[in-house]
């Protein structure tokens, strides 16, 4: 693991930005596994502006993003499918049929789970998958456990991850209790990792993580055992390295 330290949130997530750009240089087909929440925002405004300066195209890319919420239509203002055509899908020119964001609205959840991994698999993998952190050290929905979850699965979210979510939504009540999430077998399949994790409620987060043992109690801290993942700190998030 590669740890990269800035002044700024704005600094950290220039960074991840350029090394999605070279990678959409590098594979013009590249598959993407994305993230959303506030940690990648700076970073999609960063690709919006390489891809209008006709630095990076987006035509061959593929995308896969992380998560989505049960229980919310892909049209929901809260939803990660709205969020991810808001924040990036519709500023570039990525084909529509080449975005995936798992259905959180399916009858058959767990059927559902099952055929994102395969589409994934059947991609050719994950080339690039961003992240962000939880507070309690989650990535995707993989919340802190007895265990690491190995495929997509249908997540019952925890109080702290549905507290810190909870500015998203109108009140604490509107929140979904459940979502649905890549494991941590697809996140570690990926051939590179980028976490984006910034400002001060992400620092005891990044410790544990980065300093603390490998354990499902902090899914984060898997990341330790891969061979090409990069943190991209600001300084505040760094704070207790
Ligand atoms: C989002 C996701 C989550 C968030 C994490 C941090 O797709 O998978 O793991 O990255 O909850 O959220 P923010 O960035 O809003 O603090």
């Amino acid at each position: 693991m590669r740890i990269h330290v800035y002044e700024t949130e704005q600094e950290a997530c220039r960074a991840a930005a350029t090394v999605i750009a070279a990678q959409l240089i590098r594979k013009p087909d590249a598959v993407l596994g994305l993230a959303t929440g506030s940690s990648p925002v700076p970073a999609y405004l960063e690709l919006r502006r390489l891809y209008e300066a006709g630095v990076i195209d987006f035509s061959r890319a593929r995308s896969y993003n992380l998560d989505e919420y049960v229980g919310l239509s892909s049209e929901h203002p809260c939803s990660y499918h709205y969020f991810m055509q808001e924040n990036l899908f519709s500023h570039v020119n990525i084909r529509p049929e080449n975005t995936h964001v798992p259905d959180g609205d399916a009858e058959n959840l767990d059927a559902t789970a099952q055929a994102y991994d395969r589409a994934i698999q059947e991609a050719g993998g994950i080339d690039l998958q961003l992240l962000g952190i939880g507070r309690n050290g989650h990535i995707g929905f993989n919340e802190p456990g007895d265990e690491f979850i190995y495929g997509c699965h249908v997540v019952d979210l925890s109080e702290s991850t549905i507290q810190a979510n909870t500015r998203f939504f109108a009140s604490e009540d509107e929140v979904p209790r459940k979502a649905i999430s890549l494991g941590i077998g697809s996140i570690m399949s990926a051939k590179t990792v980028l976490l984006i994790a910034t400002g001060e409620s992400k620092a005891e987060a990044v410790r544990d993580s980065v300093c603390g043992p490998v354990t499902p109690k902090v899914q984060a801290s898997i990341l330790r055992t891969h061979p090409d993942a990069i943190f991209f700190l600001d300084r505040a998030a760094a704070r207790l390295l």
